[in-house]
């Protein structure tokens, strides 16, 4: 279980996370929605601690992950494997070893620097790029890749963390509608088959519909909605979003059953 509690976060005058508080039983698979700027990627970058509470507590399995630091920091961090959308690969770096920085957390610099990974180690990421289905890719260099096939290596990176919660920020943004199916069904798989949380920032609502158990709704650094995609009514749409019709940003077009944002409604 991880839980928040009145985690808060400003940055010098902007609260970008304000008193939120939310309990993710393990193994879940959670979307969180909401518009730019809402706090999505704060809220992510809060419980792997890339970003620091300014109050409130983190905790996982009774651990208080707040206020930790040092190696014990570096642990939590090898526990919630995160992912991005612009792939944060080492570009001239082959496949192989790109997944295999995700073994980083669990060895010194100088290890990590002279690429001194186990055998059980390098098995650990030939086994995570089979499940992506990028086994024959293993030695090229990761900026020849496509950006679904990089995603692809950075969830394989992320799995080779052997990982307790999987944080994406906006996975799919940067991707095609085929690529996107691929990696969102990578993360559910994940999800199901291993029993990781996933918690996942996405910018659009059929997403999280498609592939989430629970929804969260972000405004203003706030909790406006959480539950089950079946709750996501028109009204909490809009609640969510901010949508007046008056709003020019947002070109949403609500329906029963489905809502699309376009271009200029996409998160950063
Ligand atoms: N490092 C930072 N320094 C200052 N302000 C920040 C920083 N990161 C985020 N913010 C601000 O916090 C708010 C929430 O940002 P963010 O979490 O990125 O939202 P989202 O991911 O939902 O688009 C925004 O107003 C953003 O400008
Ligand atoms: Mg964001």
């Amino acid at each position: 279980m991880l839980r928040l509690t009145g985690v808060s976060k400003q940055f010098d005058n902007v609260v970008a996370v304000d008193n939120v508080s939310l309990e993710i039983p393990t193994g879940q698979m959670v979307g969180i929605i909401g518009r730019s700027g809402a706090g999505k990627s704060t809220l992510l970058r809060l419980v792997n601690r890339l970003v620091d509470p300014t109050a409130g507590s983190i905790n996982f399995n009774g651990a208080e992950i707040a206020t930790i630091k040092g190696r014990v920091l570096n642990q939590w961090r090898a526990k919630c494997a995160m992912v991005f959308q612009q792939f944060n690969l080492v570009p001239r770096l082959d496949v192989i070893t790109n997944v295999l920085i995700g073994r980083m957390f669990y060895r010194s610099t100088l290890q990590a620097v002279f690429q001194l990974f186990t055998p059980e180690e390098r098995t650990l990421a030939v086994m995570a790029l089979q499940r992506l289905d990028m086994i024959k890719h293993g030695l090229q260099r990761a900026d020849t890749l496509s950006g679904g096939q990089q995603q692809r290596v950075a969830i394989a990176r992320a799995l080779t963390q052997e990982p307790e919660i999987l944080l994406a920020d906006e996975p799919i943004a940067s991707l095609d509608p085929r690529n996107a199916t691929v990696v969102m069904g990578a993360l559910r798989a994940i999800n199901r088959e291993d029993g990781i949380t996933v918690i996942c920032n996405l910018h659009t609502v059929d997403t999280a519909r498609a592939y989430c158990d629970r929804i969260v709704g972000m405004v203003s650094g706030r909790i406006a909605f959480d539950g089950p995609p079946t709750a996501l009514t028109g009204d909490v749409i809009r609640t969510v979003y901010g949508v007046d019709g008056e709003d020019e940003e947002f070109d949403i077009n609500v329906t029963s059953t489905a809502i699309g944002i376009g271009s200029r409604g996409t998160a950063q």
